[in-house]
């Protein structure tokens, strides 16, 4: 018998990433809350120069992104040339992980932290330090508990997924300063634009000037533009050139850069966008606490909600499919007892209360 081909070590400890669910099996427009996708979907701006690009899809893209770097460094008032874009923000850590991470270093992130820096950082043959989360969020103290000589890069995000918790401003400061320069501190910002605590701010300001923060922010959820796999980091300079050495040249699409530019532009979407998270999220909260069930605070479009035990979890998963709903079972984040629910339309909200009060009243 001829040997096959063998994966580097470490390629097969990987467990492979689990996206939400999309389908039911007979459901033909099942209601998808399990992606913390934009229930509203793209903007009309986005759609818009997304069906116009169709004309140039046969070119190949700006591999500087320049018209979205453009439009991103002026809406957030950014250095243009501090911007690295990537195929979501999915591949800028995977960029970050891939430029910075050797044989036996490591990353820290919490208990609960993401699981897509936690893939390519084993890929590259490099550990992964998980800080405890008692309450449910990486705080500073235990992340710098877990740094070592080997840790290269700490990834927090703020607001986090799954749980929905997030970092202070003055927790991000308090972790920035606790780790030893030739670290990278990546702050993931997802979901910063539904956050309404007035204790946080985006990390923007702090990274301006240090060596060693990495700020992360995505399309696909405030912009609806998950489809089309856009993201981006704002980075000191010496780490935008390292990570353009190895980024594929045309990462980004041209209809993602063209839709995507577009977005950045289209306030209305994007304030809809938010107000529907926020008059739904504390609705969704209450709603699913008076049925008895825990409900985490969160800062994020979704809710983690906490049932008796993974049993009862697994039970209402099945209910809510049964009536064409799917949300997120986080059992591969450690969370067998929890589902994780993102917020919808209106419809899809009230079809998801409905459920879970049937489902209580047993
Ligand atoms: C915390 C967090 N960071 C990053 C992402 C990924 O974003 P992208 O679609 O840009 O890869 C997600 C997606 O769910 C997320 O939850």
């Amino acid at each position: 018998m001829p040997q096959s081909p063998a994966p580097k070590p470490g390629i097969l400890d990987i467990a492979p990433y689990v996206g939400g669910k999309s389908a039911i099996a007979g459901v033909a427009e099942p209601m998808k809350l399990s992606s913390n996708e934009n229930a509203l979907g793209a903007g009309e701006k986005a759609r818009a120069a997304y069906e116009a690009a169709l004309k140039n899809i046969h070119l190949y893209p700006d591999g500087r992104a320049g018209k979205l770097r453009d439009a991103v460094a002026e809406h957030y008032g950014l250095e243009p040339e501090r911007l690295i874009f990537g195929n979501g923000s999915d591949e800028v850590f995977a960029l970050l992980n891939q430029t910075y991470l050797t044989a036996g270093d490591n990353i820290v992130s919490g208990q609960y932290g993401f699981l897509a820096y936690r893939i390519s950082a084993l890929a590259n043959q490099a550990q992964v330090k998980l800080a405890p989360e008692p309450e449910f969020k990486a705080t500073p103290e235990a992340l710098l508990a877990q740094v070592d000589d080997r840790t290269r890069i700490v990834y927090v995000s703020s607001p986090a997924n799954p749980t929905g918790s997030y970092n202070t401003a003055e927790e991000i400061r308090r972790l920035h300063e606790g780790l030893p320069a030739d670290v990278i501190l990546v702050v993931d910002e997802a979901y910063a634009e539904f956050v309404i605590a007035p204790d946080w701010e985006t990390s923007f300001g702090l990274a301006r000037d240090a060596s060693n923060i990495v700020v992360t922010r995505t399309f696909s959820k405030i912009h609806g533009l998950g489809g089309l796999r856009i993201g981006f980091g704002y980075a000191p300079l010496a780490i935008c050139e390292a990570i353009d050495r190895i980024r594929l040249p045309f990462n980004v699409s041209v209809p993602g850069l063209d839709a995507a530019t577009a977005a950045i532009g289209d306030e209305a979407h994007q304030q809809a966008s938010r107000d529907l998270v926020e008059t739904w999220r504390p609705r969704l909260t209450q709603a699913i606490k008076g049925f008895g069930f825990e409900v985490f605070p969160s800062a994020g479009n979704f809710v983690l909600v906490r049932f008796k035990d993974a049993g009862q979890a697994a039970a209402a998963n099945d209910y809510l499919n049964s009536k064409g709903i799917i949300v997120r079972a986080v059992g591969g984040y450690g969370l067998p007892d929890c589902l994780r629910i993102t917020i919808g339309t209106e419809d899809q909200n009230r079809a998801v209360i409905d459920a879970l009060s049937e489902f209580a009243a047993g």
